[in-house]
């Protein structure tokens, strides 16, 4: 068998494309969904992900802002910013890209923020709301693995799935997203990490492998059974002589091989990538949505 592949840059156009009208009708009603970005410090990976955030914001009709402060900037003033943001209406959405420099404890930044503009869903107070099962936001990765695997037709109810990765970011909130009792959920979790035993026990028995564990090709193919679906959230870069840029993106599933066993999967480049910022646009129109009812 070769793998269907899941095209997280289509269905990423399509979501977009849905969202794009919400805010049309949005701002019919007087209201521009907004979102800011904050970046500290220099660092080119985050400001080439800073970059494509407002573009993407722009491109469906949104408001976007990014204040950018040097990498000296005191873990005060980062607080002081964000409660500035919290009491100004023009935004929805905040955002502060991580990591930060080490001189600022990222969870007093998060904690810092509005729950109700944390379109990022890091605030413990969202991570709580999504275990208990009555989510305002969802972590944009995990809801973006969510959404490749409703709208490919790889619903998880029912299904066995697992996941590599045990990060607050991606491993545990997926966790208790598709565990939870609703639509687009109701599958059997487990996961897996660095600490447990032969890993590939439990790789082969899922009907869905999210590898999410930031391991250059490390699902290999006798790590999964025939059919699997295979979500791969890894963006690794590794050398790569011939490239341009003298390297390239992989994901932590060795795609060639496991393509052959599996009976969908997505690739890297465009996968889930895509797919990360499209959902924090759907956070933040949410966002908007929900202050315009009072809500
Ligand atoms: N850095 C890398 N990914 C993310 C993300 O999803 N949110 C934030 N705030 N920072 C990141």
């Amino acid at each position: 068998m070769s793998a269907k592949i899941i095209d997280g840059t289509k269905i990423s156009a399509e979501i977009r494309c849905e969202l794009k009208e919400e805010v049309a009708g949005l701002k019919a009603q007087g209201v521009v969904p907004g979102l800011v970005v904050v970046l500290v410090g220099d660092d080119p990976a985050s400001a080439v992900y800073v970059r494509n955030k407002g573009k993407a914001c722009i491109d469906i009709g949104m408001a976007s802002e990014t204040i950018t402060l040097p990498a000296s900037t005191t873990e005060a003033d980062v607080v002081d910013l964000v409660k500035k943001l919290n009491a100004d209406p023009r935004w929805h959405g905040i955002l502060v890209q991580l990591p930060l420099p080490k001189q600022i404890d990222e969870s007093k930044i998060i904690n810092a923020i509005d729950p109700a503009k944390d379109v990022d869903a890091f605030h413990p107070f969202n991570v709580g709301k999504i275990l208990i099962g009555e989510p305002i936001f969802m972590p944009c990765t995990p809801f973006g693995v969510q959404e490749l695997l409703t709208r490919s037709g790889n619903d998880p109810e029912g299904k066995h799935v697992v996941i590599c990765g045990r990060s607050n970011i991606v491993g545990k909130p997926l966790a208790a997203m598709l565990v939870q009792k609703r639509k687009g959920a109701n599958a059997t979790v487990t996961i897996v990490h660095t600490r447990t035993k032969d890993m590939a026990s439990y790789t082969r028995q899922a009907d869905i492998l999210v590898a999410a564990a930031g391991s250059p090709r490390m699902i290999k193919a006798d790590m999964v059974r025939e059919g699997v679906v295979v979500i791969d959230v890894g963006t690794n870069r590794v050398d790569d002589p011939t490239h341009p840029k003298g390297w390239r993106l992989v994901g932590d599933v060795d795609f060639d091989a496991v393509k052959e066993k599996a009976s969908a999967i997505t690739p890297v480049p465009g996968g889930v990538g895509p797919m990360t910022i499209t959902m924090l646009l759907k956070n933040t129109v949410k966002a908007a949505k929900m202050r315009s009812e009072g809500r």
